[in-house]
């Protein structure tokens, strides 16, 4: 979509919003998939409510973006704009056992600054791409820990009221890949507490943590991580793995050879490709299993 209306056009630099024009969607997700669309890139928090009124009152739909690693976006010309926070610096302020973070900072470097700081928890998250918002978005967890656990306040855009505001931990609900935040809510950032730790510990903590990771995951291949959340009591990449379906693909989506639960995207896949694997292996194990695998993939059509 392209924002043709020269008023919003002319009030988006007063607002501290950079508009690059035709941005290449795939070129902000780890999967390297998604069609074209207009980007505003919000340079201060506190514009966000006067641009997306401005947004609404002009008819122009629009989509938040984080970091992009858990996300298939159609193919073409895409009929909304997308919004992106643009990382303050600094992007994490330290003090005592709290970590003050943007959502726009990325997870890996945030769980690293507060491991140099001899703070840690969070080394479960080291080789989960996004930003931190994301992880917050959708309680993004490994290795037998969850962001969640170390969140104690958030503060979020909430369409609901067009309003800035701050969710102490405890009004917050964070289950297993899911959290309590609406659809339409913009994670603008967040204050965790994390356990004093020696930065020797929590390095070994990492290590370990990325050999598992790497023995076990196609790291260096474009993916948005696992496609499917596991069912409860079970793991949707040994079913997809038990029917022998490591190398099905459709075009260039491609179902891991490392692991199956994650699909990659093996060279051009479109969007079409991926969401019909996707569907394929969903109806396999549906068939097979009697389990009808929930997308933990965010899927945003055109
Ligand atoms: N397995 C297979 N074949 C495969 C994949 C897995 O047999 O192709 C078996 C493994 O051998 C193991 C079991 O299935 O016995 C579980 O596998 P794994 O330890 O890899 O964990 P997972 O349940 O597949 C979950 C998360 C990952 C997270 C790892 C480590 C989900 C959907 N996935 O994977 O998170 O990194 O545990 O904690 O919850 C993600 O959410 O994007 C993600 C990558």
């Amino acid at each position: 979509m392209r924002i043709e209306d020269p008023k919003v056009v002319a009030a988006l630099p007063e607002l501290n919003v950079e508009l690059r024009r035709a941005a290449s969607l795939a070129e902000l997700t780890s999967l390297a998939i998604g069609g074209t669309t207009d980007l505003l890139r919000i340079q201060k928090q506190e514009s966000i409510p006067g641009l997306l009124s401005l947004l609404d009152s002009h008819g122009v739909g629009h989509r938040f973006l984080g970091g992009g690693s858990n996300l298939l976006i159609s193919d073409g010309e895409l009929p909304w704009v997308v919004v992106q926070l643009a990382s303050p610096d600094p992007d994490i302020v330290l003090d005592g056992n709290f970590a003050d973070v943007d959502a726009a900072a990325d997870l890996g470097r945030t769980v690293t600054y507060c491991a140099k700081h001899d703070l840690g928890g969070m080394e479960g998250l080291i080789g989960v791409p996004g930003t931190v918002g994301g992880a917050l978005r959708m309680n993004a967890g490994a290795y037998g820990m969850q962001i969640g656990s170390y969140v104690r306040e958030v503060k979020l855009y909430r369409a609901a009221s067009r309003r800035i505001e701050i969710l102490r931990g405890e009004q917050i609900s964070f289950e297993y890949r899911h959290t309590s935040f609406a659809p339409d809510d913009m994670m603008l950032a967040v204050k965790l507490e994390l356990p004093s730790k020696p930065y020797k510990e929590i390095l070994q903590g990492i290590r370990i943590c990325n050999e598992k990771r790497r023995s076990s995951q196609p790291l260096g291949q474009k993916s948005a991580g696992c496609i499917f959340k596991n069912p409860p009591g079970a793991s949707a990449g040994r079913m997809i793995d038990e029917l022998g379906l490591k190398g099905l693909n459709v075009g260039d989506a491609r179902v891991s050879d490392r692991h199956a639960n994650f699909f990659v995207n093996a060279g051009k896949a479109s969007a079409q490709d991926m969401l019909a694997l996707i569907s394929d292996v969903q109806g396999r194990v549906r068939s097979a299993f009697n389990v009808e695998l929930e997308h933990e993939v965010v899927i945003w059509n055109g």
